[in-house]
């Protein structure tokens, strides 16, 4: 529809978004994130987007992960605190003072339990944090009407691939109704939709759409999405409203992309490489 602003994101704009860091700053100004990740098997899932999570600014990362996940996270992320689940494979409750964080981050590698679903349903119904909602949280949510009505207003970014899109939002007939659909998903339930892909969609609860320029094919491998999930959750804890923090995250991951291209190629990268290579994207944008 003509109404509707459409955006291509510039290194220009995102540079322009970038909060330099101030000298006499702690990391008390850079918010504290919470990752709920991980599940028996997946727990690299949360291993890629904590490493993430830091190497993007946050200034304090706790990891809720089942509590198998906790000698691998406390090994892995030495810098991350680490909770643990009272479920040794799932995710099936949430911390204590939940309110104490900046914003939640939550979905890579928790699988679909019941238990898992319960502890998302619990989130919902008691916080009004701002949430960066990926993978098989998405999956949980698009699954109950009652979790959807529950999302709290203005403060949830999706960041869906396609097939987590089709679930959440539903099938629509051909790309350019998928943008349609997908603006009037943002607008009912006023949240922020991150469709990824290789171009990928990031639209605003108002309809505004912005299609991502960086990015390439290497990064289609197991764990580029997680990484992020913590690059997201990160800007948001430090401030980032949440439409600056979809459009600079994608920005971002897809300039570490482009970075790692140039040292290891398409064929060999892997979501690691992004994590790499987040220093040079960040400094090239200030
Ligand atoms: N060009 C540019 N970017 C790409 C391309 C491409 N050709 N292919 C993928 N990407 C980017 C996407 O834009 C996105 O940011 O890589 C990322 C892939 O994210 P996901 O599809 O979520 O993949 P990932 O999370 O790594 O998959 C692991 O998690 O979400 C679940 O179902 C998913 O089981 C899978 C698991
Ligand atoms: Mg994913």
């Amino acid at each position: 529809d003509v109404t509707t602003e459409h955006y291509f994101t510039t290194i220009n704009d995102i540079s322009k978004l970038i909060k330099p860091r101030k000298k006499f700053s702690h990391k008390g100004l850079y918010g504290h994130a919470l990752l709920l990740c991980g599940g028996y098997g997946k727990m690299g899932a949360a291993v890629l987007a904590a490493r993430a999570c830091l190497r993007s600014g946050v200034g304090l990362l706790t990891m809720h992960v089942p509590s198998s996940g906790y000698p691998i996270l406390q090994t892995a992320v030495p810098e991350a605190m680490t909770l643990t689940d009272n479920n040794r494979k799932h995710i099936s409750g949430l911390p204590e003072d939940v309110e104490k964080f900046s914003v939640v981050g939550l979905g890579p590698g928790i699988g679909t339990e019941k238990i898992t679903k319960t502890a998302i349903g619990q989130l919902l119904a008691t916080s009004e944090l701002p949430l960066v909602i990926d993978a098989d949280a998405i999956n949980i949510i698009a699954s109950s009407e009652k979790l959807k009505a529950q999302l709290p207003k203005n403060k949830v970014i999706f960041t869906p691939h396609p097939k987590e899109f089709e679930r959440l939002v539903g099938k629509s007939k051909n790309d350019y109704d998928r943008l349609q659909d997908m603006k009037e998903f943002c607008r009912v339930y006023s949240c922020y939709i991150c469709l990824k892909g290789s171009h990928t969609a990031i639209c605003t609860p108002e309809g505004k759409l912005y299609f991502n320029t960086t990015g390439n094919a290497g990064m289609a491998t197991g764990g580029t999405g997680d990484v992020l999930t913590g690059v997201m959750t990160a800007l948001v804890a430090q401030g980032y409203s949440l439409e600056e923090a979809a459009i600079v995250g994608v920005y971002v991951h897809g300039l570490a992309g482009d970075l790692a291209l140039q040292k290891v190629g398409d064929i060999a990268m892997i979501a690691s490489d992004l994590t790499d290579h987040l220093p040079q994207a960040f400094m090239a944008l200030v």
